[in-house]
């Protein structure tokens, strides 16, 4: 699968370099392709993964990680929307606290073909860097369409090492969001620390 990866911090860089390591072709989107951090970035993943400008990056990508801060998703689809269009898109991205916490609305407004998913924002990085909690799995609840696109999003969750658990359409953005909501609460308000994550028992 080739990913673009919009951003290269910390859930951009973990998500990219377990990608990589499975043997997808990940071109990380960013600002400054020399930068010290986007080259280090690139030696952690032993050269299995190259770095781009954003534009080229989404031209690259069948998939496209939205992994940058809320604050710039908007111009940034913005200004990308004919090339991000058709394509896989991931929002990532979090506006705790705001009226509105996804950008999923956004990129569907500006690339309405575009197949939204909203994944990897409910939960801190280092759960994706490390799944396991011993023997347990942690899961990851995630929303978008039931159609063609979904197996190849449960593929990319199952390659971090997550067990994907779908909650619905797109329509479910919000209380995918809410489980994000609750882990910042957990993590800060109760103090609990960000080495927490959820798992759905079912029989
Ligand atoms: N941290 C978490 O545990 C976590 C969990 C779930 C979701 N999220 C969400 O995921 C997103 C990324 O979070 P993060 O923790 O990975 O942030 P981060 O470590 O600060 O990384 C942000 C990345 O975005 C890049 N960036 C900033 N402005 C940009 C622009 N205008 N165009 C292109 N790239 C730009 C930065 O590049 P430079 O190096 O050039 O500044 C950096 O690579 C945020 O929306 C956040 O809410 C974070």
């Amino acid at each position: 699968m080739r990913i673009a990866i919009l951003g290269s911090g910390n859930i951009g860089g973990t998500l990219g370099k377990k990608w990589a390591q499975a043997g997808h072709d990940v071109v990380f989107g960013v600002r400054d392709t020399n930068s010290s951090k986007v080259k280090a970035l690139l030696e952690a993943v032993d050269g299995k993964a190259s770095a781009d400008h954003v534009p080229n990056a989404i031209a690259f990508g069948d998939v496209v990680l939205v992994a940058i801060p809320w604050s710039v998703v908007e111009a940034t689809v913005r200004a990308n929307a004919e090339a991000i269009d058709g394509k896989i898109v991931i929002d990532a991205s979090n506006n705790f606290g705001g009226p509105v916490v996804n950008h999923v609305e956004t990129i569907s407004a500006h690339a309405p073909t575009a197949k939204v998913f909203r994944a990897f924002n409910s939960l801190g990085w280092e759960n994706f860097e490390d799944p396991q909690f011993g023997e347990t799995q942690v899961d990851l609840f995630y929303c978008g369409s039931d159609d063609e696109a979904r197996p190849v999003v449960e593929g990319l969750i199952e390659d971090v090492g997550l067990r994907p658990v779908w909650v619905g359409d797109l329509d479910q953005a919000r209380l995918v969001d809410s489980i994000g909501s609750l882990w910042v609460q957990l993590a800060y308000g109760r103090g609990i620390g960000r080495r927490i994550a959820f798992k759905l028992l079912s029989q």
